[in-house]
């Protein structure tokens, strides 16, 4: 399995490119946590910012600045960005390859700008340049964590990044397919998605699910939490259900075992003892209901992240860092492989 062997990089690299790194290019992609980079437009952007609105609109944002920025919109930006040398850009006029190009500096860099957006909500000063952790997932916990984290949270982070990077036509993937087809550029795309990500029923559900778990607090009153919230119509628990999968997410059994080492770790089962309490009981409902309403990977990251003190806020951010990988994979897709047509599908006037 790629979350055993490989590292987000890697996996970000096949998502783009459509093969694995080979050896001339693995070495390339242990230095991509130095390609991160906070332009000063983007800073100043940022720093306009009101800071009550959620992290996701900032991410958006400030994604979009970048987008205007010198860095992301011209050849100047290709031309520092080491990866440029390294991906053989032939012809720069060929688009694919370019896209490709920018799809990896999205990568380096949307997970560094969510960790300059929790230093800015923390009142810290942003670290504009990266190359100071051995990963993209050690350059957000630098920048979250002050330095302070170690190799374990390192390996998780990455593992997570990678269990979110890419998961077919979900709903904020299919927005930016959406997009490619019209022939936007990337950036907008990926702006596109992040908005999508951003609906509690989508990527949202990782930070509502932590809420509940901090109002409960205690396994033992997780029944009374849950008949009180799903009393109402039409009420979801978060961290449930899935379009597609009616039986099991395959990304919980994964992630499971990582939320009870962390646990372990850091001497501090709670949340782990919830989460498996809340499983047990939405069992029970589901039942009631004669179907079955599985644990989605969002339920479980939730834990994860609050055991590594990411701030609650952020998880959802931390989502669309990762799956700015897969969206990447899928613009690139449309607009230069499949080269479809634009999406417009036809409305049926039923009439009122
Ligand atoms: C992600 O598509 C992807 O791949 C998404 C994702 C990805 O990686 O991109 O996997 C990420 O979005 C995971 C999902 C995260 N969202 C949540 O955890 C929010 C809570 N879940 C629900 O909103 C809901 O389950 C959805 C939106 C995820 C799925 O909705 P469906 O398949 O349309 O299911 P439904 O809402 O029509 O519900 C079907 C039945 C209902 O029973 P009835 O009202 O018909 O009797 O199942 C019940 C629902 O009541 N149900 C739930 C429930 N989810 C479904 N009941 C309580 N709590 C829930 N969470």
């Amino acid at each position: 399995m790629l979350v055993e062997k490989h590292t987000f990089e890697e996996v970000a690299y096949l998502l783009i490119y459509g093969e694995m790194a080979g050896e001339n290019f693995s070495d390339a992609l242990k230095e991509m946590s130095s390609w991160a980079y906070v332009p000063e437009s983007v800073l100043l952007t940022l720093r306009a910012q009101n800071k009550n609105a959620h992290p996701m609109g900032v991410l958006q944002t400030i994604v979009g600045a970048f987008g205007n920025s010198e860095f992301a919109s011209s050849e100047i930006g290709l031309d520092t960005n080491p990866a440029a040398g390294l991906f053989n850009v032939v012809d720069s006029k060929y688009d694919e390859a370019q896209s490709k190009l920018e799809s990896m500096t999205m990568v380096a860099n949307a997970g560094y700008f969510v960790g300059t957006i929790g230093r800015w909500l923390a009142g810290k000063k942003p670290v504009v340049r990266s190359g100071f952790a051995k990963s993209l997932a050690g350059n957000i916990l630098h920048q979250l964590k002050n330095g302070k984290y170690d190799d374990f949270e390192e390996v998780l982070m990455d593992k997570v990044l990678i269990l979110y990077a890419e998961h077919e036509f979900n709903a904020s993937t299919l927005a930016v397919r959406v997009a490619a087809s019209a022939h936007t550029d990337l950036v907008s795309a990926i702006v596109a998605g992040i908005g999508t990500l951003r609906g509690p029923r989508h990527g949202g559900a990782n930070e509502e699910a932590m809420k509940l778990m901090l109002r409960i607090r205690d396994p033992k009153s997780v029944k009374k939490h849950c008949d009180e919230l799903l009393n109402k119509e039409g009420a979801r628990l978060p961290g449930f259900g899935h379009r597609i999968y009616k039986k099991v997410d395959p990304r919980v059994k994964i992630i499971k075992p990582y939320v009870r080492e962390l646990s372990r770790k850091n001497k501090d089962m709670r949340w782990f003892e919830i989460t498996l309490a809340l499983e047990e009981y939405m069992s029970e409902y589901a039942k009631q209901k004669g179907r079955e309403i599985p644990a989605n990977i969002d339920l479980w990251t939730a834990p994860l992240f609050y055991l590594m003190g990411i701030p609650l806020n952020l998880y959802t951010s931390l989502f669309a860092a990762s799956r700015v990988a897969g969206w990447c994979g899928h613009y690139i897709e449309v607009r230069h492989i499949f080269k479809e047509p634009i999406i417009r599908p036809r409305a049926e006037y039923v009439g009122i």
